[in-house]
């Protein structure tokens, strides 16, 4: 019998992201069935895989950690409670797995029997079938031995995650530690449907269709018993003790993001280079920005001057927020921030505005293209990606006016050196020409790396003529215009 299991759940068990195993499916290389793979491809496929590719999954969750600056995770167990859950689950699993096979070996040894009593009578047939049969079930036995590595593994996983299905989108992710479902979604990129994450609101509401849920808080808002009967918890409030499949409403795009206001406190005002700082906000605990990947909001100081930038953070971490403040001359915010703003100082969030967002339903590589500051609402992208697991490889290209320009330079190696499928090309603008004619020569760049550029999505950040550079010199190499996403930064 085939054992077969969700792409998430075989990628992690082979430590490779989701859009690897995507694109070895695409290449005929691994069969899928109906979304699923069996343990013995993926075995053929990795053969060391959980001795040798453990080591990428530590340096994506190692990334990913750092994106989600909400706490520096230590790989925490479950609660006992729920651990005994688990256990107990995968004993009732192992029982009836283990009282089938015993049925099915002596219904096998007794047609063994009845086969080699038919041959013994003079029948051909019977002894080529009891020939068959041994042979088959020696290599179901070796095939087994050869996958047990793997099953045990996934055993373990078992144990320490929860692999949870959304439906109506079929997004999968896993809940690991104690992790409300709510937080594990956020971290695996996905837009849930939400807003106070403390029990007050009501809008994370999801119904529980199979599996098991435990409250990890007690919350304010009042679920109906009519909710409660139908399987309807808050995400934000309960961690899944099984794995689980649950209904629950996501963003579709920018417009199903509301409108917040938020007064947030400054956490940290960081150089980042000479005119350049970055700006740590937080928001209350119970009143957290929701947003999308590559969106920007208007922030207000307390004496009136405001700005309009783009968040520089990854949404799976909705209550820290980071913005990237270039002093430019005229600019009475970003001059507040340089000269005057302290830890605690209150600065107003309105937002998020904006559609130049990630994508996710394309499984296409991506390319990254950041001018300047543009590399604020690409960073957020690229972490957003990398929580998404879903791109097959991903290559940045920061353009700066000079070569200071790349202020964040040791991150983006940083993710390069971790990654087998992260590139980072920083380009410096040549002198000579006009801006124009130096942004194309920088993308000629991009189009001799790429010459398939065809099959990617292209984002697109920073100046404005950066963006008309490479609306032509993209587009007029290929690559169809709806697969180029732009979004203008100052
Ligand atoms: S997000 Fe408000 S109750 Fe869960």
């Amino acid at each position: 019998m085939l054992q077969l299991l969700t792409l998430s759940r075989a990628a992690r068990l082979v430590g490779v992201a989701r859009g690897a195993l995507q694109k070895r499916i695409r290449a005929g290389e691994l069969p899928a069935f109906e979304g699923m793979v069996a343990v013995a491809d993926l075995q053929r496929l990795f053969p060391n895989a959980h001795i040798e590719d453990e080591a990428t999954l530590e340096r994506y969750a190692l990334i990913k950690d750092v994106a989600y600056t909400r706490r520096l995770r230590e790989r925490i167990l479950p609660d006992p409670e729920v651990l005994a859950a688990r256990l107990t689950q995968i004993s009732r699993d192992l029982a009836r797995a283990k009282g089938l096979a015993e049925e099915y070996r002596g219904l096998l040894d007794r047609l063994e029997g009845r086969l080699g009593d038919l041959a013994r009578t003079g029948a051909r047939d019977a002894a080529e079938l009891r020939s068959w049969l041994r042979r088959e079930l020696e290599q179901g036995l070796r095939q087994a031995r050869e996958t047990q590595p793997l099953v045990v593994e996934d055993s373990v996983l078992r144990i320490m995650t929860a692999h949870v299905r959304l439906l109506p989108s079929q997004h999968e992710f896993f809940v690991e530690g104690n992790d409300t479902i709510l937080d594990a979604a956020l971290r695996a990129g996905l837009a849930l449907d939400y807003g106070c994450s403390s029990g007050n609101c009501g809008l994370c509401k999801g119904k529980v269709l199979s599996g098991q849920v435990k409250k990890t808080r007690p919350h304010d808002y009042v679920l109906t018993d009519a909710e409660k009967a139908a399987g309807e918890i808050l995400l934000c409030c309960h961690t899944a003790v099984t794995d689980l499949v649950v209904e629950a409403q996501e963003a579709g795009g920018a417009r199903d993001i509301p409108r917040q206001t938020i007064v947030t406190r400054v956490k940290l005002v960081e150089p980042l280079a000479a005119d350049m700082r970055l700006l740590h906000l937080q928001t209350p605990r119970t009143n957290r920005l929701r947003f999308l990947a590559g969106q920007h909001v208007t922030l207000k100081l307390a004496d009136g001057a405001e700005a309009e930038l783009p968040v520089a953070s990854c949404p799976c971490d909705d209550r820290n927020l980071q913005f990237h403040v270039c002093r430019s001359p005229g600019d009475d915010f970003a001059a507040r921030v340089f000269e005057r703003l302290r830890v605690s100082d209150p600065v107003t969030l309105d937002g998020p505005r904006g559609e130049f967002v990630l994508h996710d339903g394309s499984t296409r590589p991506l390319i990254f293209l950041a001018c300047d500051t543009g590399f604020a609402p690409i960073k957020s992208l690229i972490e957003h990606a990398m929580s998404l697991e879903a791109a097959e490889s991903m290559h940045l290209y920061w353009i700066a006016r000079d070569a200071r320009g790349h202020y964040m330079q040791n991150l983006c190696r940083a993710w390069s050196d971790a990654l087998d499928d992260f590139h980072y090309t920083p380009l410096t603008l040549e002198n000579a020409g006009t801006e124009e004619e130096r942004m194309a020569r920088a993308l000629a760049q991009v189009v001799k790396d790429h010459p398939d550029i065809a099959e990617h999505d292209v984002y697109v950040a920073g100046a404005m003529t950066l963006m008309a550079a490479a609306q032509k010199v993209l587009v007029s190499t290929g690559l169809p215009p709806e697969q180029l996403f732009a979004g203008y930064v100052r």
